[in-house]
C-alpha cells in the first residue's frame, strides 16, 4: 500500500532528535530549562474555568452543537467593538479549533493545485502546511533583520504577485517578535487590492505587546475587510491553548466558503467550549494587562541576560518569543540547539523549523518566570558554548 503523494509534501520529523534527547536527559534527572514551546504557563481565570464546569453539568450541552451559538457570535462582536473599535457582524465570523486548524484548512478554500501563496519567511509552520495541503506553492517574502522583520510588499516581484491567491501576514510575529505599523498594513491592503490577493492576518498576539505599544486588529484598517480577514485566537490572551478556540473574522464570502468547507467535516464546537469563549471574551482586561507586563519582565530577563553574557540579542516588541542569531561558529540552528541542550540544559527551537528563511536563528519562548530565565542564561554562560 502506498500513502498519498500529498504526504510527500511534509518533511520527516527532523526535530525528533531534539525531543528524544530532552526525554533522555529528563530521565537522567538533569535540570532542564524548557523554552521551546509556546504554551503559556499562566492559567485561565477561575471565572472562565467555572464557566466550563457549569456548562459541562448541563446534559444538553453534550450534543452536537451544529452551529456557532448567537450568544458566542455576539460576544465576539462585542469584544471587537470594545477592544479594537471594530464593528463586525455575525456573518463575518466562523469558529475553528484554534488558528492552527483554521489556517491549516483555509488554503483548501482559497487555492487550487499549483497556485502560489505568499508566506512570511520565517513563519509559524502551519502557514506552510496549510498551503501544501491545498497543493499550493509557498513563496516566502522575507521578514529579515534588514527590513526590521516586517513584510515589504514592494519587494515581491510583479509576476509572483500576479499569480498569488492569498498572503498570510502575522504580527506581532512568531517567531521574530516584530510588530506592525499602520503603514505596513496600509501598504499590504493596497497591494492586495491591486493584485486581487486575499489577506489572512493571523492575530494570535494582540495582547502580548511591549514597551507601551497597543495591540490591534487588522480589520481596523480601511479596506481590510474587503481583502480578507483575520484569525483571532483565544489561546494566548486567555491561556486557553488546550481547549482550541479561535475565529476567522472577515469578508462574508470568505467566511461563508470557510463555513461550507468546515461543514463537510465538523458538527460544531463543543457547547461548553462556546460558553468558555463567551466568558473569556467578557473578562475584565486587568488580568490580560498584568500578564503582558509579566511577559515583558521575562523578555527583559532573557534579552538583558543574553547580552550580559556576550550573546547579542534584540528586544522583541511583541509575541512571547525572542529570536536570536546563533553564534557564528555553529553549522546550523539544529546543531546549535542539540549542543545547547547537551551542554547547558537549555531547550529552544531551531530557526530552521520556521521555514527556509529561519536558519541561523533560534527561538526562545517566554514560558518560565524571570528568575528561572536568569538561571537558564547563567547555565548558558557556564556551559562555555558561546566560546565554542
Ligand atoms: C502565529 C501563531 N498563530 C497561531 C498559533 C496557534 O494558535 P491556536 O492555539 O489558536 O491554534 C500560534 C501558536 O503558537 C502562533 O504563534
Amino acid at each position: 500500500m502506498q500513502f498519498s503523494k500529498r504526504m510527500d509534501r511534509f518533511g520527516d520529523e527532523v526535530f525528533a532528535a531534539l525531543n528524544e534527547r530532552k526525554i533522555e536527559l529528563e530521565r537522567q534527572g538533569r535540570k532542564l530549562y524548557n523554552l521551546s514551546i509556546g504554551t503559556p504557563d499562566f492559567v485561565p481565570s477561575a471565572r472562565v474555568r467555572q464557566a466550563l464546569a457549569d456548562a459541562a453539568m448541563d446534559p444538553e450541552n453534550w450534543k452536537y452543537a451544529l452551529r456557532d451559538t448567537p450568544e458566542m457570535l455576539q460576544a465576539v462582536c462585542d469584544y471587537y467593538r470594545r477592544r479594537f473599535s471594530v464593528e463586525i457582524t455575525p456573518d463575518m465570523i466562523v469558529s475553528c479549533y484554534g488558528s492552527q486548524e483554521g489556517i491549516g484548512h483555509m488554503g483548501m478554500v482559497l487555492c487550487d493545485e499549483g497556485d502560489t501563496v505568499l508566506l512570511p519567511g520565517p513563519c509559524y509552520p502551519v502557514f506552510i502546511a496549510g498551503a501544501k495541503m491545498a497543493g499550493a506553492e509557498p513563496w516566502y517574502y522575507p521578514m529579515t533583520r534588514e527590513n526590521g522583520f516586517l513584510p515589504n510588499v514592494s519587494g515581491i516581484p510583479e509576476e509572483v504577485a500576479r499569480r498569488a491567491k492569498y498572503m498570510v501576514v502575522s504580527l506581532p510575529s512568531n517567531p521574530t517578535g516584530s510588530v506592525s505599523t499602520p503603514e505596513v498594513y496600509r501598504e499590504i491592503i493596497e497591494f492586495a487590492k491591486k493584485y486581487d490577493i486575499v489577506i489572512l492576518h493571523d492575530n494570535a498576539y494582540s495582547d502580548i505587546i511591549y514597551d507601551g505599544l497597543e495591540g490591534g486588529s487588522f480589520l481596523a484598517y480601511p479596506g481590510a475587510r474587503d481583502v480578507g480577514g483575520e484569525f483571532f485566537s483565544l489561546s494566548k490572551s486567555f491561556n486557553l491553548t488546550g481547549i482550541r478556540i479561535s475565529f476567522f473574522i472577515g469578508r462574508p464570502d470568505i467566511a461563508a466558503a470557510f463555513r461550507r468547507l468546515r461543514g463537510q467535516i465538523d458538527f460544531g464546537m463543543f457547547l461548553p467550549a462556546q460558553r468558555v469563549a463567551v466568558a473569556a471574551l467578557s473578562e475584565p482586561r486587568e488580568q490580560v494587562i498584568r500578564q503582558c507586563a509579566d511577559y515583558q519582565a521575562r523578555r527583559d530577563a532573557l534579552v538583558d541576560g543574553l547580552n550580559a553574557i556576550g550573546w547579542p540579542a534584540e528586544k522583541n516588541r511583541g509575541s512571547m518569543f525572542v529570536w536570536v542569531a546563533i553564534p557564528p561558529r555553529y553549522a546550523s540552528s539544529m546543531d546549535f540547539c542539540l549542543q545547547l541542550i547537551e551542554r547547558a540544559g537549555v531547550i529552544c527551537t531551531p530557526g530552521a523549523s520556521f521555514g527556509p528563511m529561519g536558519e541561523g536563528y533560534v527561538r526562545f519562548a517566554l514560558v518560565l518566570p524571570p528568575q528561572q530565565i536568569a538561571q537558564a542564561v547563567q547555565a548558558v554562560r557556564e556551559s562555555g558554548i558561546l566560546e565554542g
